[in-house]
């Protein structure tokens, strides 16, 4: 893994209770689209994405990336998480490991962006053991609120960034609060 430290990438697939954390496969590029073509899913991640641009942009599989977990439930991609090494968009963040969290509005409300996401902060702490992990959010994004203070992100600072208030919360390993 040449992104986030020594581990070995891709790992094998991750089971959880309900879901499987694995590597982008072709039969994921609708379900991706339709994530980044959301009208829901991008309220506060800037807007959706023109589906013509989209399906263009991903002609085949969606791209493979160290950090860039689908989530499957039952066969099918329901979201994704990317834990990547933040490289510019936030200073507060630079260097470090940032979590991100898509997941399609129908599997909204049933925990699995909390079962998901929790899966990979743990196997993230065995990756790169006793490195912290960040996040940002829009304090607005009240789903995405909850999931953070969920995972045991605890609040760094409050800033005022693409016209909003944005959330910045730190991780650490043995945070997780259930
Ligand atoms: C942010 C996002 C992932 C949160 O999704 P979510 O489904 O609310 O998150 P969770 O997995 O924590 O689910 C929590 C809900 O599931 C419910 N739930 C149902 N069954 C559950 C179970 N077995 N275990 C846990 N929770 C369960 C909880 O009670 C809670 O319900 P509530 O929303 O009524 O409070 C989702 O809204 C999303 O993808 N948003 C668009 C993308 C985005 O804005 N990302 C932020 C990038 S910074």
């Amino acid at each position: 893994m040449t992104e986030l430290g020594p581990g070995a990438w891709p790992p094998a697939p991750i089971r959880t209770e309900r879901l499987v954390l694995r590597e982008p496969e072709a039969r994921d590029r609708a379900a991706v689209i339709e994530l980044f073509a959301s009208p829901e899913v991008g309220t506060y991640l800037g807007g959706p994405r023109p589906r013509d641009e989209l399906e263009r942009e991903i002609p085949g599989a969606p791209s493979r990336r160290p950090g860039r977990f689908m989530v499957d439930l039952d066969g099918a991609v329901i979201g994704q998480i990317t834990l990547y090494r933040e490289t510019g968009h936030l200073r507060q963040a630079a260097g470090k490991a940032e979590l991100g969290y898509l997941f399609l509005p129908e599997a909204w409300g049933c925990g699995y962006a909390t079962e998901a996401c929790a899966a990979a902060l743990d196997w993230f702490a065995d990756a790169c053991p006793g490195e912290p992990v960040v996040l940002a959010t829009q304090t607005a994004n009240v789903r995405s609120m909850r999931l953070a203070a969920k995972l045991g992100f605890i609040e760094a600072e409050r800033f005022e960034a693409y016209g909003a208030e944005q959330w910045f919360g730190m991780w650490s390993p043995g945070a997780l609060s259930d």
